[in-house]
């Protein structure tokens, strides 16, 4: 992946937030505070601004700069988490300008440690981590076998399109859903639903 598909990407995503976001609020209406499509397009409102400053640099200094921006102007839980998110990885990544399937791997996996540092969710729990969870795994396996970046980001979406559906029937046990108790069980997932566009725009973007 070049910096311009990770910048396309953003920009793609920023999008899907605008489109998505009374759809994100909607879900999020259902078991929490109605606020996650608001936060998503606020945050990715926000990383387009900053973007100009920082389309030079690397990649790492692109994704800490996405963190950072999502730290600061979303609000909730999806704010730290989502900013770790994209942190970690560009801690990871100073000075590339290009990242091999391995850099990807890298990238995810850091920023899915970075979600259970921040937030200590248990797979299950009904949170963006039921999605990351089997991606990541699909993701280990596919640098294993060599695949490059389009394959990985192939295999991958239709995992999280069904963690994604596998979040309805649980029942919440972190964040707000978790105040619903049995109540959360039949509704999907906000913030797994927030990130499994990220893997939806990817594929877009890398075509
Ligand atoms: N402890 C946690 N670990 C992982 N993800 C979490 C945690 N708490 C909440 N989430 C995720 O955040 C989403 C809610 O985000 P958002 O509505 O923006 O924040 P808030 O719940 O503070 O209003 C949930 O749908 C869930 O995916
Ligand atoms: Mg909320």
């Amino acid at each position: 992946m070049n910096k311009a598909q990770l910048i396309a990407w953003l920009g793609r995503l920023n999008d899907v937030y605008a489109d998505k976001k009374d759809y994100l609020t909607g879900l999020d209406a259902a078991i929490g505070d109605a606020d996650h499509g608001i936060n998503m397009n606020r945050g990715f409102g926000k990383v387009m601004e900053k973007l100009p400053t920082v389309e030079d640099k690397d990649i790492g200094t692109i994704l800490k700069t996405v963190g950072m921006t999502l730290m600061s102007s979303v609000g909730g839980a999806s704010g730290p988490l989502y900013g770790t998110f994209w942190m970690k990885g560009g801690m990871l990544l100073g000075g590339k300008e290009e990242l091999t399937p391995e850099d990807f791997q890298k990238f995810i996996q850091a920023g899915v440690e970075g979600i259970l540092q921040r937030g200590r969710p248990v797979l299950g729990d009904k949170t963006m981590y039921d999605l990351w969870a089997p991606v990541l795994e699909t993701i280990n396996a596919e640098v294993g076998n060599g695949s490059d970046i389009v394959a990985i980001v192939d295999a991958a979406l239709p995992v999280g399109e069904k963690a994604l559906a596998a979040t309805i029937p649980l029942q919440a046990r972190k964040g707000r859903a978790s105040y619903l108790g049995e109540r959360s069980i039949g509704h999907q997932d906000p913030g797994a639903t927030s990130s499994y566009y990220m893997l939806e725009t990817l594929k877009e973007v890398l075509g």
